[in-house]
């Protein structure tokens, strides 16, 4: 079959080999080689490297091929000289067997290279070499003869074939020794070389009737082969006519795949004899294995009918020699020439040459990415092929060389959005109707570090409780990467930076691979509210990609901080004691505790009360002001010295408190100090207690200047009210308590008390001026909860650490 098709090729090739030469030789600077038959594997046909002119150290690289359009190679490159070699058996007469004479055998070969994609044509002649002896069609020659045939009579005997070419074929025809006969051997172009007996001698049957003559073909090879026959001549009484054709050639046109029992031609031949002279039988003469196959012809009618199925595929063409042989012996011949009609039963065939994958995603558009050959068997516009994509964004075909495509990208390939392409070519014949095939193409994209790890968030809030466990988890923070595996595997770390001087790496660590910060130390909020890392997630190609992110971190408050008695001086340093006038009356202010705490917000909330007294109902303490104040009018019976525990209390959970002594003086007269001199004070440090007290007598004096001063300061002021107003008595319109510490909407701790304006009352001097304020002891709870409205006042921050405590 291969064989056939093979034949079938060159015979098509055989023909247009002139127009090809001519136009491919122009176009593409084809090569033409020539190589015997029958050569060993291996043999050396030609160089292409040097006929091409192409650098033999880069030919491997470009991917050389050589592709023959039949089911055979017969040749190929042997890549480690450039040379084109003989890979199988080459037989002309297979090949080329029908071939005239005059017509070169050639096999067509097209020569691949790419990158970039080039097509050359080589053609190869095969020259044949004298490989097959002259062949008479039977081996026995039958001959009748009349007795009464005239000397010169000729007969002609049927001709040897020779399936070599040229002088390889039949040249000439011996007869062996013969008293009755000569041979002639004669040529024309239809028949080639032919040999007639010529009767040398008059035949007599009574004496013999029978002759058996030798007849040797000898070809011109060197050195040369024969084939013999024997010519049995019967001496018979008449046979005057051979028969013959109405017509030598008949040229009939079949349609491939006629169906067998098809009639193609009745052959007709007439003999003037009569009887069993004049009767004429048909066979075939010289045909091919193939045609015998296909064709039949009926002994009697001459009727030629199809008997298997016809491929134009395999042979395009058919030549058939018929002989008409009546009872004498005597032959006719005709040719009947068979054309194959091709019809469309072939469908294109795509064949991937060669294939980039997968493809790097960030291959350029415009990448070569496959190389396609199409091919359809059928001849003519059932041949012509149109190739092209179903729709598709990504890919284009364009058409390279006849029935090569390179499949190329027209757009980026982006991995992480298609990872993988099935791309469907169609290839159509130009046919009636048209025959198409599709091949799905599967492509997939390979990884390119393209993408940086992308965090969750743009930016990470964290809240942790101060006094915390060093390793408590803080936040768990994370980055995708799309990229595939280590590409898109993402590890995290902490940038270097500093909090306060001091490395970010002493407050907290990260798990490099869960993304989870600790905290390395216990935090204080009273050292400081907040800090700010900054993480950074890698991923693991090569080159790395990373991207960070800030993540704040919050301390909250805890109630650890007890309040601190400003004032007065806790015990045990000195004694404070204040004067209280006798004439005060109900609701006037006495004195004042002052407290903070290091806390805030609630933590920071103070209340004050009295736990003990010496004269209960005498005096009362502002639950959050801290201002003691006379409950009723001193009276003259009130004990002089008046002794106050109070305790400051702030509102955390659970809360923490400090307790302190008030001492307080009823007089007016500063003289009387002394005489108040208690027991309860030691005699034994009375020296420096006398200091004290000379001291704060000193200071009480210069109160009491003051109060004085203020008193004319007011009846001034009753005097010229407008002038005096705002310049002297600054009196807060409204006073909140400390505002508790809020977290608002945006997760930011916000704080609008300000510590300062507190200490300042710590001046006794300032005292007067809250007082009208403070005169309500209890403020309505829902003022007390108000944040003031410029909020964000002060946010917490590592700069807005505990410097304003002092
Ligand atoms: C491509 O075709 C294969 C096999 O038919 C299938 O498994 C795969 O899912 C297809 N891929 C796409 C992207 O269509
Ligand atoms: C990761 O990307 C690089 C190029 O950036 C590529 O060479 C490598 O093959 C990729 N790795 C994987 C597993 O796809
Ligand atoms: C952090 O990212 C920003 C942009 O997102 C970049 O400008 C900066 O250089 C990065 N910092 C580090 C230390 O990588």
């Amino acid at each position: 079959m291969a064989e056939r098709k093979a034949h079938r090729w060159i015979e098509r090739r055989v023909k247009c080999a002139v127009f090809l030469l001519a136009v491919v030789q122009a176009s593409f600077g084809d090569i033409r080689y020539s190589v015997p038959e029958e050569t060993k594997n291996k043999y050396v046909i030609g160089s292409l490297t040097k006929d091409f002119n192409l650098d033999f150290k880069l030919l491997a690289a470009r991917k050389p091929r050589v592709d023959y359009q039949g089911e055979r190679r017969y040749c190929g490159i042997d890549l480690t000289t450039g040379d084109l070699i003989v890979l199988e058996r080459i037989d002309r007469e297979k090949l080329c067997g029908q071939t005239k004479t005059n017509k070169p055998c050639i096999l067509n070969f097209e020569f691949i290279l790419e990158n970039p994609l080039e097509l050359h044509n080589i053609v190869v002649e095969v020259t044949d070499i004298n490989d097959n002896p002259p062949v008479f069609s039977k081996d026995v020659i039958k001959l009748e003869i009349g007795e009464a045939a005239p000397i010169g009579s000729r007969f002609q005997i049927p001709t040897a074939r020779d399936l070599d070419v040229g002088i390889n074929s039949v040249q000439n025809y011996i007869l062996g020794r013969s008293e009755h006969f000569v041979l002639d051997v004669q040529s024309n172009t239809q028949r080639g070389k032919y040999a007639e007996l010529v009767l040398k001698h008059t035949l007599d049957r009574e004496k013999e009737g029978e002759h058996t003559l030798l007849v040797t073909a000898v070809d011109g090879g060197n050195p040369s082969r024969s084939g013999t026959a024997t010519v049995h001549i019967l001496v018979m009484d008449f046979n005057d006519n051979a028969p013959v054709f109405q017509q030598t050639v008949y040229k009939v046109n079949l349609l491939e795949n006629a169906p067998a029992g098809t009639f193609i031609v009745k052959v007709s031949a007439t003999d003037k004899d009569e009887g069993a002279n004049g009767a004429v039988s048909y066979d075939f003469n010289h045909v091919s294995e193939n045609s015998k196959r296909l064709f039949h012809i009926d002994e009697k009618s001459g009727e030629l009918k199809v008997i298997d199925k016809i491929d134009y595929e395999e042979a395009s063409s058919y030549e058939i020699e018929i002989q008409a042989e009546d009872g004498g012996g005597q032959t006719g011949h005709c040719k009947v020439l068979i054309q194959i009609t091709d019809v469309n039963d072939n469908a294109p065939v795509i064949t991937v040459k060669s294939a980039l994958n997968p493809i790097p995603e960030n291959a350029p558009t415009g990448t070569e990415i496959a190389v396609i050959n199409v091919k359809d068997l059928d001849d003519g516009d059932n041949s012509r092929v149109h190739c092209f994509l179903s729709e598709n964004m990504h890919f284009t075909l364009q058409s390279s060389i006849k029935n090569y495509f390179t499949l190329v990208t027209k757009a980026v390939l982006d991995r992480e959005e298609v990872s993988e392409f099935n791309i469907t070519i169609t290839a159509t014949d130009g046919g009636s109707p048209p025959l198409s095939t599709d091949a799905v193409l599967n492509f997939k994209i390979s990884d390119i570090n393209d993408n940086p790890p992308a965090f969750d968030e743009q930016s990470y809030s964290a809240y942790v409780v101060e006094n915390n466990k060093p390793g408590t988890s803080v936040i768990a923070i994370r980055a995708r990467d799309p990229d595939w595996r280590q590409n898109g595997t993402v590890s995290y770390a902490l940038l270097s930076g500093e909090v306060s001087g001091v490395p970010v790496s002493s407050f907290v660590s990260i798990n490099g691979d869960t993304g989870v910060i600790h905290a390395v130390r216990s935090f204080d909020y009273e050292q400081f509210r907040s800090f700010k890392v900054q993480v950074v997630a890698r991923d693991n190609g090569s080159p790395p990609l990373s991207s960070n992110v800030t993540v704040s971190v919050f301390i909250t408050d805890q109630n650890d901080n007890s309040p601190q008695i400003l004032y007065p001086a806790p015990l045990g340093k000195s004694i404070m004691t204040e004067m209280v006038p006798k004439a005060a009356y109900a609701g006037s202010l006495v004195s004042k505790v002052i407290a903070v705490d290091a806390d805030s917000g609630q933590n920071a909330w103070l209340s004050y009360q009295i736990m003990k007294s010496s004269d209960p109902g005498l005096f009362t303490i502002g639950l959050h002001s801290g201002e003691i104040r006379a409950l009723r009018d001193i009276s003259e019976s009130d004990t002089m010295k008046q002794n106050l525990v109070i305790s400051v209390k702030d509102n955390g959970q659970p809360s923490l408190s400090t307790t302190c002594s008030v001492y307080l003086l009823i007089s007016d007269n500063l003289a009387e100090i002394p005489q108040l001199k208690d027991k309860s004070y030691d005699e034994s440090n009375s020296k420096l207690t006398s200091y004290l007290i000379i001291a704060l007598v000193s200071v009480s004096t210069f109160f009491l200047t003051f109060i004085i001063l203020i008193v004319a300061v007011r009846f001034c002021r009753r005097r010229k009210p407008q002038l005096l107003f705002d310049g002297a008595v600054a009196v807060p319109g409204a006073y909140f308590p400390p505002n508790y510490a809020d977290v608002d909407g945006a997760g930011t701790l916000r704080s609008s008390y300000n510590y300062d304006t507190y200490l300042t009352t710590g001046s006794r001097t300032s005292d007067f001026k809250f007082a009208r304020s403070y005169n309500d002891v209890t403020l309505p709870a829902e003022n007390t909860l108000k944040r003031s409205p410029n909020g964000n006042s002060e946010d917490m921050d590592i700069t807005g650490n505990g410097s304003k405590y002092g």
